[in-house]
């Protein structure tokens, strides 16, 4: 039927109305809000590009643990900030860790209990030089190994579980590197340690502001020989069916917003549980126009997260999970 006969304006009338008939929601529950850990003790350092963000010591994480839980967000992303850093990323793996002492103080708070406590898997906040893994160069050639890198990234998931991670979330794009994980994580005696698999995450100009608040900005190249070309989609699928092939329990997508139609794509053929990560330049961009004076706070915010939700993400990585979770 058509206009007069279907007039759609009726159904937008009221805000019950609208309320009644929307089919995309919001919640809190569906919130990951990240936290980079650094070492000390009271320190709480805004991140220049990232208003709001903070480089946390443990103590002050846990302050942050307790609120978000009071808030009823759905999770943690932990990262780290180690003072030292070595070609191998040693600290990554290490049993006294930035994020494995993290994870302890922050499993000893009872408010962490409604929250899921997912780590960060990769090497580059560990290596000097800045890369997900092993880097071989030859002159002015350089590669990041895959298979070296994919076992050390194995050993980093099992200590992080140990030391109380309820999820393990690898980010690095090694090819293998879910089995491997998986593995490892058996083999530790964690069966039951879900992995949260980066399966889809593009090389993208958009983790900028988050490579100055991890500090793990490449020294020398590019991330393009292993995160995906922006251009393909089919890839990402075939990423997808690997890393579910290889065992992960759920998908994380990323970066979000300028890759909405791979999100809908994959949701449209799998059903695992599915996550996107609205990543750093997504917030920062925002802020810069909130700043400004050129968007409205709220309503940018919460309209850029429902995108994401309905493009078929259940839950969104984002760093206005607290912003968000208030607002609602
Ligand atoms: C580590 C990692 C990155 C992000 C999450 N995990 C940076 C990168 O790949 O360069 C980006 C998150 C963000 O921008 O908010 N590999």
């Amino acid at each position: 039927m058509e206009f007069p006969a279907t007039r759609l304006r009726r159904l937008r009338s009221s805000a019950a109305m609208r309320s009644l008939v929307r089919e995309t929601h919001l919640e809190p529950s569906a919130l990951i809000y990240p936290l980079f850990l650094c070492e000390g003790e009271g320190v709480r350092r805004e991140i220049s590009s990232m208003p709001g963000v903070f480089n946390l010591s443990s103590d002050e994480a846990v302050k942050e643990v307790e609120a978000c839980a009071s808030l009823g967000i759905g999770g943690l992303l932990l990262f780290g900030i180690p003072d030292e850093k070595d070609e191998q990323g040693s600290g990554a793996w290490a049993s006294d860790g930035i994020v494995q002492r993290g994870l302890r103080a922050i499993k000893k708070s009872s408010q962490a209990e409604s929250l899921v406590v997912i780590a960060d898997v990769c090497l580059c906040e560990y290596t000097s030089h800045g890369h997900c893994g092993i880097v071989t160069r030859d002159g002015d050639h350089f590669d990041v190994e895959n298979d070296s890198s994919v076992a050390l990234l194995a050993k980093t998931a099992a200590s992080l579980a140990e030391a109380g991670a309820d999820v393990i979330a690898p980010s690095d794009m090694m090819d293998g590197r879910v089995a491997a994980i998986r593995t490892a994580l058996d083999e530790a005696g964690k069966h039951n340690t879900p992995i949260l698999s980066y399966a889809s995450k593009f090389a993208s100009a958009f983790y900028g502001p988050f490579r100055e608040a991890a500090d793990s900005a490449p020294q020398f190249g590019d991330r393009r020989t292993y995160q995906m070309d922006g251009a393909n989609l089919r890839e990402a699928m075939r990423e997808i069916e690997q890393d579910i092939a290889e065992g992960a329990d759920m998908l994380l997508m990323k970066p979000a917003m300028p890759y909405l139609d791979v999100i809908r794509e994959a949701r449209n053929r799998f059903d695992l549980p599915m996550g996107a990560y609205q990543v750093s330049g997504e917030y920062s961009m925002l802020h810069a126009a909130f700043q400004r004076g050129w968007l409205e706070p709220e309503r940018a915010m919460l309209e850029s997260l429902l995108s994401i939700r309905r493009a078929g993400a259940d839950f969104i990585v984002t760093y206005f999970a607290k912003d968000a979770a208030k607002a609602l």
